[in-house]
């Protein structure tokens, strides 16, 4: 049931996913731009589910990264009732999820409302084409045995930087002023530093804001060559490390402040 519930929606986001044209207003003048549709891919809790534990954060998984800096507070929320939860957002570029942690634990056994607004959009410029609303029902136990967050340790995040960077990354005139030699030299160069391209190279405890990632993974022609450029690029699982350190820098900086 919940496989072909799954099944079908997915045939239809393919259908609804292929390249639409729009116009949408620009200080006054209209401003003809092509977009896709950005797809919501998964949804925790999923529609309907009972018995959600009521330190339940939300989560959504796009179809591409959403655009951090374009998140605000009113793009996800959460209701019960005509009540709304207080809560802070956050994106995860790699996962390429948002997700909303209420600032308290949610009511017990109440039916809840999750809010999903139209036009939250991606990097790529596609863009969500409606509303989504859903609903779940809260049981009333906390997640069991709930694994803390994963922290870098300073020694990964410096040998991958030794491993892939330091070798054009130092000396004198390092490239863009970038060096990452040390961890010391890696904050005082990049947390902070507004970047070539205009956006800060690293927002501290927020890895989808930071230009360091879209560098790394140069996915937008603007952003030129990807890090490392002339090797292989950074696997999955240290491109995971690098955001992580980001994290870590600074602790958390929610977007809805
Ligand atoms: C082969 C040499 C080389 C290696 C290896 C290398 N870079 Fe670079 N990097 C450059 C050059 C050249 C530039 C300046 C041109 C550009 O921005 O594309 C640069 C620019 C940058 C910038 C500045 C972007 C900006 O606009 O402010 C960052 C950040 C960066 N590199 C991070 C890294 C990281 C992280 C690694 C390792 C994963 C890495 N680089 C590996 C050569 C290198």
């Amino acid at each position: 049931m919940q496989a072909y519930g799954s099944a079908l929606l997915i045939a239809v986001l393919l259908l609804a996913g292929s390249v639409s044209a729009c116009t949408y207003e620009n200080d006054g003048a209209p401003l003809d731009v092509t977009t896709s549709t950005l797809q919501v891919l998964s949804r925790v809790p999923a529609p309907a589910d009972r018995d959600v534990p009521i330190d339940q954060t939300i989560t959504l998984r796009f179809s591409a990264p959403v655009d951090a800096h374009l998140i605000d507070s009113t793009d996800l929320r959460l209701f019960t009732g005509v009540l709304e939860i207080p809560g802070t957002l956050h994106v995860d570029h790699l996962e390429r999820t948002l997700s909303f942690s209420p600032v308290e634990n949610l009511r017990a056994n109440l039916q809840h409302q999750v809010v999903l607004r139209r036009g939250i959009r991606a990097h790529d410029g596609s863009s969500l084409p409606a509303v989504q609303v859903y609903d779940f029902m809260t049981g009333s136990r906390v997640t069991p045995d709930k694994s803390s967050q994963p922290s870098v340790s300073d020694e990964a995040a410096q040998s991958l930087f030794n491993l892939h960077c330091g070798r054009c990354h130092g000396g004198r005139a390092p490239p863009a002023g970038v060096d990452l030699t040390s961890l010391d030299a890696a904050q005082r160069t990049m947390v902070g530093v507004t970047s070539d391209a205009g956006a800060l190279r690293v927002v501290p405890g927020d890895h989808a804001r930071s230009y360091l990632i879209l560098k790394i993974e140069a996915l937008f022609a603007f952003i030129g060559l990807p890090m490392p450029p002339d090797r292989a690029l950074l696997s999955p699982e240290e491109l995971r490390l690098v955001a992580d350190w980001i994290d870590g820098q600074g602790g958390k900086s929610p977007l809805d402040n």
